[in-house]
């Protein structure tokens, strides 16, 4: 019975053994088969990261292609801006007519034969005693408005010369001569040298003072021009102390908003300027 007993106890524990040794097989098995599968994992996570990276250097490189097309086409966008802007203003400058901003006065003969491309009549409210005066055409719109804004401040001027023909300065200088002789060339141009024959210059009175307009520095209407001519494009021509002529605060000529802005900030004159600083303006003239 003992016997049958250690017998029976040894065939148990021997197949305990037994069941241990297959259950550690099997898990060793198991190890095995993660291990191979966590390998194949990390092989594949390693060729995503390699994928992905490829991806986003190609991404990286469309990106810069595509920053490197829009910088040119904005550049060329610009080229094509700046070109059709050369052209607007060649075509403006073709347009324009170069003796407009030329310096005249004992400085260089406009052609006798030289009359304005247009001029028209200055409205009758705007001229002392309703006389009959004009003006360059396109500049005339700049002259009303300033009469109109002289108006408006309660400061009103009128115009009392305009326009004059290369005729028409002659008659005059030959009436100044005869009353002032040689000393008609301190305030009257000689025909051809007169910006009144561009049809750009006029001579401002006020109601009050009339033919008297050698005075009009006296009156507020000259504070307002000093102060506001160059807003509507128009500068003084012979300040105190210019060689050309005497001083004469009642003549002004027309030359253009930006110029007349230039001389006013700089406390320049016409005349200070360079001629081919000048003519850079021209094209600008009537905006
Ligand atoms: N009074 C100016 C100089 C002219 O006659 O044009
Ligand atoms: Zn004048």
């Amino acid at each position: 019975m003992a016997l049958g007993g250690a017998f029976l106890a040894i065939a148990g524990l021997s197949y305990g053994v037994y069941r241990l040794y297959e259950e550690n097989k099997t898990l060793e098995g198991d190890m095995t088969s993660l291990q191979g599968t966590l390998e194949k994992t990390q092989k594949n996570l390693e060729e995503v990261t390699r994928n992905g990276a490829s991806l986003l250097d190609a991404l990286s490189a469309e990106q810069t292609k595509a920053g490197f097309l829009q910088e040119q086409a904005t550049t060329f966008a610009q080229a094509v801006q700046r070109l059709s802007g050369t052209v607007t203003n060649l075509e403006k400058l073709t347009k324009t007519d170069p003796e407009l901003l030329i310096k005249y006065s004992k400085v260089y003969f406009l052609n006798e034969h030289y009359i304005p491309a247009s001029i028209t009549l200055i409205p009758n409210a705007f001229v002392f005693q309703g006389k009959e005066e004009y003006f360059n055409t396109k500049a005339l719109l700049h002259l009303n408005e300033l009469l109109l804004a002289s108006q408006v401040a309660g400061t009103e001027l009128k115009i009392i010369s305009g326009y004059r023909s290369f005729e028409r300065q002659q008659d005059l200088k030959s009436q100044y001569k005869v009353v002032y002789g040689t000393g008609a060339n301190k305030f009257s141009a000689e025909q051809g040298y007169s910006e009144h024959q561009l049809g750009t210059a006029v001579d401002f009175t006020t109601p009050l003072l009339g033919a008297r307009y050698e005075k009009i520095d006296t009156s507020t209407q000259y504070f307002w021009l000093q102060e506001n001519a160059y807003k509507y494009g128009f500068v003084l021509s012979y300040p105190k102390g210019n060689t050309y002529y005497m001083y004469e605060p009642w003549h002004w000529r027309f030359v253009g908003l930006e110029l007349a802005t230039k001389l006013h900030n700089e406390k320049k004159n016409f005349y200070d300027l360079d001629q081919r600083e000048i003519n850079d303006y021209l094209v600008k003239i009537f905006d």
